[in-house]
């Protein structure tokens, strides 16, 4: 197993954000660790006492800050080996009341500021044969969901931009991967998502119990894993076997 590894994590102070953290941070690691509020962060770095943890606030659609985040980075470490993609944003909004600003800001979040990420890092990763990019999207592409049109849309996004990215980089000795999540059950998720569809999820998964960010934590290891050399451009669906690919 490697350690001692330079891994970003966006979306950290999310629900699914900080598990992660504490895994990469368990393994020997350091994080840095990315999100929009400053104060999400600090209760991070509480929440999880590590010398090797760090936090920087980004917008992922801003170049601006991927740039200062991968300076960070260059700056303390001079390499980045793992970019885990976790930041998202998926509101529930009918079709036609998605106004084009609507529509562009949730592709701007899900798909573009995950690339945006994915360049900011990239070249501390090239050159070294080895490097791991994991994006969470979302099982939801699987059969979509109305009323999240734009975010359904913007994380079929991603697959492509997983699968492109994994072809011109696979030379590097860099993989990328998807994990794709059923309804996990996360403060905001809880939220945003109707109980209604919570639940027909679980009624029609294989198992049939509540997902929690805990179920994602062992496959975006695996991905950044040496484990997980040879695999790249795939899409793991973490569900509960509610869409079988
Ligand atoms: N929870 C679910 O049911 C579920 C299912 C499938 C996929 N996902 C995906 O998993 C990921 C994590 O979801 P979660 O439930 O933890 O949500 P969450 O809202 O708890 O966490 C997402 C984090 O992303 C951050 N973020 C949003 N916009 C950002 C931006 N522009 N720049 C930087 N950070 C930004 C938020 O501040 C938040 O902390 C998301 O990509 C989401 O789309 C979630």
């Amino acid at each position: 197993m490697r350690t001692d590894r330079t891994v970003i994590i966006t979306g950290a102070a999310g629900g699914m954000g900080r598990p992660f953290v504490e895994r990469f941070i368990a393994n020997g690691d350091t994080v840095i660790a990315t999100d929009t509020s400053d104060d999400a962060l600090a209760a991070l770095t509480e929440a999880i006492p590590s010398d090797r943890l760090f936090v920087q606030t980004a917008d992922i659609t801003s170049e601006a800050d991927g740039s200062a985040l991968a300076a960070l980075a260059n700056e303390m470490r001079g390499q980045v080996d793992v970019l885990l993609n976790v930041a998202g944003f998926f509101p529930v909004q009918g079709f036609l009341d998605m106004s084009a600003e609507d529509w562009r800001k949730i592709v701007d979040i899900n798909l573009t500021g995950t690339a945006l990420m994915c360049r900011a890092m990239l070249p501390l990763m090239t050159g070294r044969g080895w490097g791991r990019i994991v994006n969470i999207g979302s099982a939801s592409v699987n059969e979509g969901v109305a009323g999240q049109t734009h975010y359904v849309s913007a994380k079929a996004g991603v697959i492509g931009l997983t699968r492109s990215l994994a072809r011109e980089f696979g030379g590097e000795g860099i993989t990328v991967n998807l994990i794709a999540p059923g309804v996990t059950i996360t403060p905001n998720a809880a939220k945003a998502l109707p109980k209604q569809i919570q639940e027909a999820q679980i009624a029609k998964r294989a198992i049939q119990r509540e997902e929690t960010p805990a179920d994602l934590v062992g496959a975006a290891f695996f991905f950044a894993s040496p484990d997980a050399d040879f695999i790249t451009g795939q899409t793991l669906v973490v569900d509960g076997g509610l869409h079988m690919t």
